[in-house]
């Protein structure tokens, strides 16, 4: 719907009365989304999972928005095929837009294959409350990995649309970190993750 046919329908944005400001001076961080995309299996809920640990334990407000735990509820009436991908990450960057409003660090774990779906999601906010966080483990390591042996399924045709078989992932272009989930080690990677954050003031 567009502005004038909202409108058009008598809905009117109610202004809130706590604002993400006034939230960020009470808790002493900002909020940010970090958005991990990468292949099945190459560790994005591992690695958000590790991150938001390690944020909780700083006393910081975060939380993480995981794929397969998504499509239990919100998005449960989506299968894989590219408009279901990219309705579900313009769901997913509506509410993400919302626990950014809400002063929280929202942790995105989505395959998000498709580079205009993300580039969506990232025009919803600033710019600088996106980052991009590229889980770069290759096909040959997820498929090593297999850990819930859905990439054997697809190769023998019993899951059809599998990203990197038989759907394609975009890899991102300028992500705002890039991190081989492929060979580096959790810990090393979570360092990372959370040193960009504290280079960029957000925590
Ligand atoms: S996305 O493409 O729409 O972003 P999402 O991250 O929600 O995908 O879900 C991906 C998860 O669903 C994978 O980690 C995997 O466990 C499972 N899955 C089941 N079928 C597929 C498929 N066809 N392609 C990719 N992942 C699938």
């Amino acid at each position: 719907m567009t502005k004038d046919s909202l409108e058009t329908n008598n809905i009117v944005w109610h202004q809130a009365s706590v604002n993400r400001q006034a939230i960020r001076e009470q808790r002493g961080h900002k909020s940010a989304i970090l958005w991990f995309t990468g292949l099945s299996g190459s560790g994005k809920s591992t690695l958000a999972n590790a991150v938001n640990k390690e944020l909780f334990r700083g006393g910081l407000s975060s939380y993480v928005l995981d794929g397969d735990n998504i499509r239990h509820g919100l998005c449960k009436d989506l299968g894989f095929s590219d408009l279901d991908r990219a309705e579900n990450i313009r769901r997913i960057g509506e509410v993400s837009k919302l626990f950014l409003d809400a002063g929280i660090i929202v942790l995105t774990a989505f395959v998000s294959p498709f580079r205009a779906d993300r580039d969506q999601a990232r025009g919803l906010v600033d710019s600088s409350d996106f980052l991009e966080i590229y889980c770069a483990a290759d096909l040959k390591a997820c498929e090593e990995r297999d850990p819930k042996g859905l990439y054997k399924k697809a190769r023998a045709g019993i899951i059809k649309d599998f990203t990197g078989i038989s759907s394609p992932y975009e890899s991102p272009e300028s992500p705002d970190l890039r991190l081989d989930t492929g060979k580096c080690n959790l810990d090393s990677c979570v360092e990372l993750v959370i040193k960009k954050l504290s280079d960029l003031d957000i925590i």
